[in-house]
């Protein structure tokens, strides 16, 4: 399941639905940068990392060798679950994911104020700088931090560097080598228990024929290779990206369900074509409660963009589509939809991957009526009024593929299961004639 625009899309909510049928949950790639909001007992808890699919008490989860793992934070997902009296038992830490240190955070924040009005909008947890470890081979793994000489052997030497950046670079105090060696030495002493071979224990449960969801954060155009870079998270919440961050082959993918609104946000900076302002940003704001979960950031809202879905069919092989905060359209009188871009005088239908090309296209829409009425209660498709209706088969006609759940609110029952999203449709493809084929029924 991945994110179909740019994050935020409202996969906390499908990931619930769709983990009751899972025996596995697997987080392939981002860290603490995702969040999601889950109310389990009346109480409200956020969590970051730990995939939601742990208050099932049989499902196993795993935060897969493609994450970046704070475990400050991490610990306190922890301490909150125990709060609660959810236990952990099933919860799994593959021992080659990287982990981000004090520096990493410092430095995300502070590169972040030197760029200035070119800055990113990251979320300041560090994700970036420990990604780019990963990848300059300068990173400290899971499996370094539970050996306690590796670790001293490879934060020393990484503190020391990193010292420099801070002191040269950014004008910040340096870190002292002993102290985070010592925090992190009780950090590794918790997560222990928790270490594993994530790649292995996968692959087992596929032998084994089990239902494993692999959990996708943030979305398409956030991808590092394929969205608005350089506006972009570090890693690949792409399709493919679940099978890089898992350690698994492709062909051990079923099928890819990806996440859209009825609308479109955006947290953090880069170009937005069918951003609102005013009156009906504001609407979408306030109906939708569109603040970030991990920044508290306000997002920033547009109408559904149909070049960037069409975008994430292509790179994603969607199979099938949910859309989430139907409901959120409900009062509005007339609703758009971008069916294309303006592109310098012409008109182009694809998502170009040239950034300073997306920043100059305009939004061409096409205008839907509204439907004025709530849809909060509809539980089938024949519930939604006409206008709904229409609009959800304009947005499947303009991506050509399946809408197999609707979502009409945050509670697990405002939901419409169209069609089955785990065994039903499969990709939309064309038929004889070359239309898309919708829908399996
Ligand atoms: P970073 O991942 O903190 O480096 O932030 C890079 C960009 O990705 C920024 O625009 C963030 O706002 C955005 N971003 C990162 N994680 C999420 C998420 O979970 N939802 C939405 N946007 C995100």
């Amino acid at each position: 399941m991945i994110g179909a625009q740019w994050g935020d899309e409202g996969k906390g909510k499908i990931t619930d639905l769709l983990s009751r049928s899972a025996d596995v949950v697997v987080r392939p790639q981002g860290g603490v940068n995702a969040g999601h909001t889950i109310v389990v007992k009346g109480q409200t808890f956020k969590l970051h990392l730990i995939p939601s699919g742990i208050l099932y008490p049989d499902t196993e989860c795993i935060i897969g060798s493609g994450t970046v793992i704070d475990p400050k934070i991490l610990l306190q997902e922890f301490d909150q679950l125990e709060r609660l009296n959810v236990s952990a038992d099933n919860l799994f830490i593959s021992q080659t994911a990287h982990v981000t240190m004090p520096y990493h955070r410092l430095i995300d924040q502070a590169s972040e104020e030197q760029r200035g009005k070119h800055k990113i909008g990251t979320t300041g947890r560090g994700i970036g700088p420990t990604y780019a470890d990963k990848s300059e081979r300068t990173g400290i793994r899971v499996v370094d931090l539970m050996d306690a000489d590796t670790l001293r052997k490879r934060l020393t030497w990484a503190i020391n560097y990193n010292n420099v950046i801070l002191e040269k670079l950014y004008n910040l105090a340096p870190l002292d080598p002993e102290e985070v060696i010592k925090e992190y030495q009780v950090y590794a002493d918790r997560l222990r228990p928790h270490v594993i071979d994530s790649s292995l224990k996968i692959y087992d449960a596929i032998q084994h024929r089990k239902n494993i969801l692999f959990e996708g954060a943030q979305g398409t155009l956030l991808d590092l290779d394929h969205g608005t870079y350089p506006y972009v998270t570090s890693s690949n919440p792409i399709a493919g990206g679940a099978c890089v961050g898992s350690g698994i082959g492709p062909t051990m993918i079923d099928r890819v369900i990806g996440v859209a609104k009825a609308y479109t946000t955006r947290v953090g900076e880069g170009p937005f074509p069918t951003e609102l302002d005013g009156e009906l940003n504001q609407i979408l704001c306030d109906r939708g409660a569109e603040f970030g979960t991990t920044t508290g950031r306000r997002r920033r809202c547009g109408w559904f963009d149909g070049v960037i879905g069409r975008y994430a069919v292509r790179i994603n092989g969607l199979d099938c589509l949910a859309i989430t905060k139907l409901d959120v359209l409900d009062e509005l009188d007339e609703i758009k939809v971008c069916v294309a871009y303006e592109l310098d005088g012409k008109t182009c239908d694809h998502f170009p991957g040239n950034a300073s090309e997306f920043a100059r296209c305009k939004p061409i829409y096409k205008t839907l009526p509204g439907w004025k009425t709530s849809t909060e209660e509809c539980r089938l498709l024949e519930d939604l009024p006409k206008q709904a209706l229409d609009y959800l088969k304009f947005l499947a006609e303009l991506m050509a593929v399946p809408i197999a759940i609707i979502s009409l609110g945050a509670s697990r029952d405002q939901t419409i299961i169209v069609e089955d999203p785990i065994h039903g449709p499969k990709r939309a493809l064309l038929d004889a004639n070359g239309s898309p084929v919708l829908s399996s029924t």
